[in-house]
């Protein structure tokens, strides 16, 4: 670090300024009251040279001073983490982030109705006239019973649609899955991906009743967040009968 930076650093130029301000403010003032008592000149002079030395006093304590969590501590004793600069920079830095955090939500629900193709193209309709003004995206799985709902977005918008779709009639018992930070969008291509589990072929619905397991000769739905993603993964590699943005 150039020495120019490590005296902006420790403050000894912003001390130095605001010293010489205070200072020149004191000086005008004595001046006046020493003229009006008629005061001798010696006795300025000497106030003068006091604040002189004062200034570098000032200097070198804001060399050697550091204002840090727990006071002042002398530069050596400061470990550079602990000092307030620092410090302050990375929580604002942290809370920039921290406004910009992906939240993820994953949800099941109970379809009111026996579901069917139209109920998705209804759900996916809105979805995708929405979605895109939150920044949210996104996969459904409509069963003939129940929704299996990938949300992803920033925490308000996503919070916002959330509450809107549990306050939809045309499901009920929703189950909130997982609501979580994640790094980076799975389906950021989707404002909202549908995808219809209704004519599974023979061949897709055996593999998925043996990866998920079978309720009542259909796959058993999954019930974890690990399990509902790596669901949507299978049947976004394979060619499902469903609807899509
Ligand atoms: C299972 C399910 C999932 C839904 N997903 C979304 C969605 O991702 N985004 C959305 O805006 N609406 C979604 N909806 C619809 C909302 O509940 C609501 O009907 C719709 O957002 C109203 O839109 P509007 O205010 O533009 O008419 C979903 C509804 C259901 C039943």
């Amino acid at each position: 670090m150039s020495l120019f930076n490590e005296l902006k650093r420790r403050k000894v130029f912003k001390v130095g300024i605001t010293y010489l301000l205070i200072a020149w403010v004191v000086a005008q003032i004595l001046e006046l009251v020493f003229d009006s008592f008629g005061t001798p000149d010696w006795v300025l002079k000497s106030a003068l040279v006091l604040l002189a030395t004062g200034f570098l006093f000032a200097l070198f304590f804001a060399w050697v001073f550091e204002i840090t969590p727990e006071g002042i501590k002398s530069q050596q004793e400061v470990d550079q983490s602990q000092s307030i600069t620092p410090q302050l920079i990375k929580s604002i830095r942290e809370n920039k982030t921290a406004n910009r955090l992906l939240n993820s939500i994953i949800y099941k629900s109970h379809s009111k109705d026996l579901a069917n193709l139209d109920l998705v193209e209804s759900i996916l309709e809105s979805s995708i006239r929405n979605n895109p003004i939150h920044g949210i995206t996104g996969v459904l799985i409509v069963t003939e019973t129940h929704f299996l709902q990938v949300l992803e977005g920033e925490f308000e918008p996503l919070n916002a649609t959330f509450q809107k779709i549990c306050l939809d009639k045309r499901h009920d018992t929703v189950q909130l899955i997982s609501f979580t930070e994640i790094k980076e969008r799975r389906f950021s291509e989707w404002a909202m991906h549908g995808i219809g589990l209704f004519d599974l072929n023979r061949e897709l619905k055996l593999k998925l009743c043996l990866e998920f397991g079978e309720d009542q000769g259909n796959i058993r739905l999954p019930t974890t967040a690990t399990e509902i993603l790596h669901l949507m993964d299978m049947l976004l590699s394979e060619k499902t009968p469903g609807k899509d943005d």
